[in-house]
């Protein structure tokens, strides 16, 4: 699947949030790999990192949403709890699982709920960062 490689219309042009994306994705893609490789282990200390990864991302972005006056800061942190609240619960199931397959799946599905902040969430506010000259300049 591709979902999780770095595409360019990811790229907010926002140094202090694309850093973070980048580095969410190249866990998941880690995570990714250790499953296909059969090593549960290694894949649940990913995804722990992977959560704590965009737990403390989702603080940042908010922080700096607040300074620079997003209308839609309080919206954008609601949407972000309640994706790490999915995830946090899809990650308890997944440590219960025993079957290698099931057990893939269900890390997909906890990927899922953090990589929408990159895919799908974040590229709403990409209009307001440009008119605010909050981008790097193209
Ligand atoms: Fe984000
Ligand atoms: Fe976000």
């Amino acid at each position: 699947m591709k979902r999780f490689d770095w595409l360019e219309s990811f790229e907010l042009r926002v140094p202090e949030i694309d850093g973070d994306h980048r580095a969410m994705l190249e866990l998941m893609k880690a995570t990714r790999a250790a499953a296909a490789a059969g090593n549960r282990t290694k894949v649940e200390h990913f995804l722990d990192r992977l959560f704590a990864l965009t737990q403390n991302h989702f603080m940042r972005e908010e922080t700096l949403l607040l300074r620079w006056g997003y209308p839609d800061a309080k919206t954008h942190a609601m949407y972000h709890q309640r994706l790490l609240d999915r995830a946090k619960a899809v990650r308890r199931a997944c440590g219960k699982i025993e079957s290698q397959e099931a057990f893939e799946e269900c890390c997909e599905e906890m990927m899922t709920f953090l990589v929408d902040d990159v895919v799908r969430g974040d590229l709403k506010m990409k209009s307001f960062l440009q008119s605010n000259d909050l981008t790097l300049p193209d």
